[in-house]
């Protein structure tokens, strides 16, 4: 496919899962020169960071922030709570809670999986059950994560703690909210989540290279009996008083700090957390019914059965008898948009729709798709970028 002559010529436009559209703002933060490290503007621009951060995740508690990706928050999250021996449930749905699990289990933690699928989210009542059955409160935390960016999947955090506390089990409710802080509501405390962890590079708007770890203090007194902790990710050092470099461990990354204030900046332009949490439903609502409309036998279909149980960040689409990679190529190659490949052996592409976006980059997508599926002939049910705009047209 000769990319001389295409359409693509334009600026592109990535609607991956993370790392997302990355606001103008926000990069030109990055580009400011290196400050004093212990005294002067830094010293004041990550005190705001640190104090704004517990409100993003609704809570009260301590956020720690990691110099890493997502993968670090998992560590630090279950380094600092768990002991050789303990066991931990994982509530699989999609692939990202299971291969957090992988990532405990070398760490002397039993992992137990608690079974679901790659369409559905994790059902609450057999949580319910498989912790009711648990007597000796063996299992010390429940993993799972809010949205699995690999199915799109939206799990009911609020459900789940509902069935933990039905079954009247102490463990430690453990989120991670990578996919959708930001984009979807998450009440920390007042869904009783112990643990959340995101990272920057999705609904904060931020270039990968840092994460968070919202602690409760449940999670916080757990850490007394943790003996499966790390220097680099242990609480103790990092809230031992007011020193700046040991709240990092080391060296802060400046850059993301800044580019994190100016994200959460344009997050209170916007109207708040909760008008964010807004323009994300209303533009997934755009996404969805543009979904709807294409579906047709032998053809594309959402990966998610249940329409509640659809993300607001991200949807997985399944294409039936059209080769994804092929949908996904000329999308790309011809007019310079790049969807996300299906992953974890679910064959089809993933729409993102999280962060830094407004109606007219959902829609070109969307439009984009549309005459893809019309240039490759595949069946469809009938004008997704009709349904999507019709779907959003209200809400302008
Ligand atoms: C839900 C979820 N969890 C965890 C991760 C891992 O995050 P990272 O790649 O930043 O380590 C991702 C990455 O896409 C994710 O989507």
């Amino acid at each position: 496919m000769s990319e001389k002559n295409s359409l693509k010529w334009g600026r592109q436009m990535a609607a991956i899962p993370g790392p997302s559209i990355i606001p103008d703002r926000v990069l030109a933060a990055f580009s400011q020169p290196m400050p004093d490290l212990y005294e002067g503007p830094l010293v004041e621009e990550q005190a705001i960071v640190r104090e704004r951060l517990p409100s993003i995740a609704k809570t009260e508690g301590e956020c720690f922030i990691i110099t890493g990706n997502g993968h670090a928050g998992w560590q630090m999250a279950t380094s600092n709570t768990l002991a050789a021996g303990d066991k931990v449930l994982v509530a699989e749905a999609g692939r990202f809670a299971t291969i957090w699990g992988i990532y405990t289990s070398v760490s002397d933690v039993e992992v137990e999986l608690l079974e679901g699928n790659d369409r559905e989210p994790v059902d609450p009542a057999a949580l319910e059950a498989r912790l009711t059955e648990d007597t000796g409160h063996e299992i010390k935390a429940v993993l799972v994560a809010h949205v699995d960016t690999a199915s799109s999947v939206r799990n009911d955090i609020p459900a789940l703690r509902r069935a933990m506390d039905a079954a009247g089990h102490p463990a430690l409710l453990m989120v991670d909210c990578i996919a959708s802080m930001g984009c979807e509501e998450f009440r920390m405390d007042e869904w009783g989540v112990d643990i959340a962890l995101a990272g920057c590079q999705k609904g904060l708007m931020v270039p990968p290279g840092i994460s968070f770890v919202w602690a409760s203090d449940k999670a916080l007194a757990a850490h007394a009996r943790a003996d499966r902790r790390v220097g680099y990710f242990d609480w103790d050092a990092r809230l031992d008083g007011s020193n700046m470099y040991s709240y990092y461990a080391g060296t802060p990354p400046i850059p993301h700090l800044r580019g994190l204030l100016e994200a959460m900046k344009i997050i209170e332009e916007e109207g708040g957390l909760e008008a964010t949490w807004r323009r994300h439903e209303i533009l997934a609502s755009g996404v969805k019914a543009a979904v709807e409309a294409w579906s047709a036998p032998g053809g594309i279909e959402f990966n998610i059965l249940d329409s509640d149980s659809r993300s607001n960040c991200v949807t997985t689409v399944l294409t039936g008898g059209l080769d994804p990679s092929e949908l996904r190529s000329l999308c790309e190659k011809q007019a310079g948009l790049v969807l996300g490949l299906g992953i974890a052996g679910i064959d089809g592409f993933r729409l993102a729709h999280m962060g830094h976006l407004n109606p007219p980059m959902i829609l070109g997508a969307i439009g984009t798709i549309e005459a893809a599926l019309h240039s490759l002939g595949s069946p469809m049910g009938s004008s997704g970028v009709a349904a999507a705009a019709a779907a959003i047209g209200p809400h302008l």
